[in-house]
């Protein structure tokens, strides 16, 4: 036999930075001229978001010279799908996009998952700049490099890792959201302060009004943090071996809860009623005290989010749910817990509990 390896050890850096400022969006012609990353650059972005400040934003690439297109979907989870990839794909052919070109996502976290992962296919890669608009984008879906599409099947399940050149996230875009979608941020950004921060969490409690009136300071403030701590943890695991795992604190009976409720429940709340049930479990565990959970749901509902999960829900096909989810190991439900507000509880091999079902349906 005769064996040739294809010797392909990578080191290559990914590394990016994250820019947040009032405005900042005005800065990206400048930067896009003087990189010289691409020659035309595809905006993608839903059909909301462009006639807020798409076009706004084509027009600036077009003053400095720069060559680009604007290529909206209509907005909504549905249309994060692989159809509406393929759509925005036939647009860039049938517009002589080539490997000389770049992407910008410019949206909420659908249009920056898809945007992403157009990127990441389109001739087998190309640039992306991420303009995040929504508060759940600025803080979440924007960092780390998840980008998917939804399939019937179930969410993000055809994705790849691939990461952004660059984000510009310009907080006065965040001024044109509903309270709705502040709440669906806010609800990540108080899971950050319980997995990492307490300061960031005694920051939203006390702020939580400007917050909601959309003062640039307080939103600049919970952007950068929250930017931070997802930065940090990422950067140590950026594939979700362990550390990452963290960042799902709440999300596996949010999952469940946002699943059975056949996503009449929407994320944030989910994950809400999810960071109070988790909580409930850590401390049955003895892992975090009363009190502790006490503050974590008053915060939660000072910001307007569900803390208790529908009564009609039952706790077994909670339970059922989970076990499906793509993340639970041959059924074995895993949860991240934390040990206080600030900090993450860890057994002998990481961060993630082995929890018993029978456990989960006592507590519960
Ligand atoms: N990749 C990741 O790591 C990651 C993390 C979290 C969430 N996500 C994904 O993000 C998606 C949810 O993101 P989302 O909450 O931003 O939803 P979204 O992108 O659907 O945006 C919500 C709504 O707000 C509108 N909108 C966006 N910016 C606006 C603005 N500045 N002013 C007014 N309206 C605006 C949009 O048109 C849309 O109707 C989900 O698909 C989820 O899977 C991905
Ligand atoms: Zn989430």
């Amino acid at each position: 036999m005769e064996s040739i390896k294809v010797n392909l050890i990578k080191t290559e850096d990914n590394s990016y930075d994250i820019l947040i400022k009032e405005g900042v969006i005005a800065e990206l012609a400048h930067y896009l001229k003087n990189v010289k990353m691409a020659y035309r650059f595809a905006i993608i972005t839903d059909d909301t978001v462009k006639a807020l400040y798409g076009g706004k934003l084509q027009k600036d690439l077009l003053a400095h010279g720069l060559n680009s297109e604007l290529i909206a979907f209509p907005a909504g989870e549905k249309n994060k799908s692989r159809e509406t990839k393929a759509w925005i794909e036939d647009r860039m052919l049938e517009n002589n996009f080539a490997r000389d070109s770049a992407v910008i996502a410019l949206g909420g976290g659908v249009v920056g998952d898809m945007a992403g992962y157009v990127a990441a296919t389109y001739t087998r890669g190309i640039p992306y700049i991420q303009i995040p608009t929504t508060l759940v984008a600025c803080v979440d879906s924007s960092i780390g490099g998840k980008t998917a599409v939804d399939t019937p099947h179930g969410k993000n399940l055809i994705g790849s890792f691939y990461q952004p050149r660059r984000v510009y996230i310009d907080v006065a875009t965040l001024s044109t959201l509903n309270e709705k979608e502040i709440r669906e941020g806010l609800a990540e950004v108080i899971k950050y302060g319980v997995i990492s921060e307490s300061s960031l969490f005694s920051y939203v409690d006390q702020n939580i009004d400007k917050i909601f009136s959309y003062d640039c300071e307080a939103l600049t403030y919970i952007v950068k943090r929250g930017c931070e701590i997802k930065a940090r943890v990422v950067e140590k695991d950026e594939r979700e071996s362990d550390l990452r795992k963290i960042l799902n604190f709440g999300h596996t009976i949010g999952h469940a809860v946002e699943n059975l409720s056949g996503y009449t429940i929407s994320h944030g709340q989910a994950i809400s009623i999810g960071m109070v049930a988790e909580g409930e479990l850590a401390l049955e565990m003895g892992l975090w005290k009363e009190n502790e959970l006490v503050s974590l749901t008053a915060l939660l509902e000072k910001a307007g989010l569900p803390t208790k999960m529908p009564e009609e829900m039952d706790i077994k096909n909670v339970i059922e749910t989970m076990k499906l989810d793509k993340k639970s190991r041959g059924g074995q439900i895993e949860m991240v817990l934390p040990k206080a507000i600030g900090s993450m509880s860890q057994t002998r091999d990481g961060y993630a509990h082995k929890i018993d079902e029978s456990f989960i349906e006592k507590v519960l």
